[in-house]
């Protein structure tokens, strides 16, 4: 039996002007109906986040960030901290997307950094890990999530695991069409719970969501969430309309 309440999040990454984000915001706000049993998020560029905020007053869905700085102010041009996202209503922040890996030059201890501003700010992490398809072809994958979660959770304990979430996304399968098959997601997702269960003990492992990302659709939600240690989805392009969003959050048990 799962104590875990699934999470459905949409990470929006660099799309969207003001007015398309509400738009899409209004729609979920009104389209989307299961908030009993399931947890909703959406990921807005920090441009929209505070006009979604406003448009989703008064709904369950929750607000992220992309991504953070880890000084809380100062000189840091460009750069955006914990404490105002959480003026601007984010409950999350999504740290680690390969994106930022691969693009903007992000490390396992930068990573770590933007978490621990993060749950110094009484925001929620989405700490993103995920082997390149080099990496899997060598017979790394489960090395690299090691240490990526090594890296990522240092300096973390026990008392920040209700404000964590993990989310495993092979690089391969983002934005690719290639979805992992749910057997090798159930696998990554057991490794690193298994992971977890070392670092903290069995009861936090058990408590802690797993979210899988890389390529999630309408078409394959149904079994990727029937996997055992599955909690969610991270999900990029097929968050991007109203309709396939929806349908996704409505995932069938
Ligand atoms: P896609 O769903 O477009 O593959 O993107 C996944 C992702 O990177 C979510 O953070």
């Amino acid at each position: 039996m799962s104590v875990r309440m699934p999470l459905m999040a949409g990470n929006w990454k660099m799309h969207f002007t003001v007015a398309e984000a509400v738009a899409l915001a209004e729609e979920l706000k009104t389209g989307i109906s299961r908030f009993d049993d399931r947890e909703v998020v959406v990921a807005p560029p920090f441009t929209a986040i505070a006009a979604v905020a406003s448009a989703l007053a008064g709904s369950p869905i929750r607000l992220s960030a992309q991504n953070c700085y880890w000084e809380n102010q100062g000189a840091f041009t460009g750069e955006v901290s914990p404490p105002m996202l959480r003026d601007l209503g984010c409950h999350y922040g999504i740290v680690g997307h390969s994106e930022r890996r691969q693009f903007f030059g992000e490390t396992n201890e930068s990573v770590n950094r933007r978490a621990r501003a993060l749950l110094a700010n009484n925001l929620a992490v989405i700490l993103c890990i995920g082997e390149t398809l080099e990496e899997r072809e060598a017979g790394k994958t489960l090395d690299v999530l090691a240490e990526q979660l090594k890296g990522g959770l240092e300096g973390l304990g026990e008392e920040h695991a209700d404000q964590l979430v993990l989310a495993y996304e092979p690089v391969w399968a983002i934005g690719t069409g290639h979805t992992a098959t749910p057997e090798q997601a159930q696998e990554a997702h057991a490794f690193l719970r298994g992971n977890l269960a070392e670092r903290f003990n069995n009861t936090v492992a058990n408590s802690i969501r797993i979210l899988y990302g890389g390529s999630v659709k309408p078409e394959n939600v149904d079994e990727l969430m029937a996997q055992p240690d599955i909690d969610g989805a991270l999900v990029g392009g097929a968050s991007l309309k109203g309709a396939s969003f929806i349908r996704i959050v409505d995932f069938e048990e």
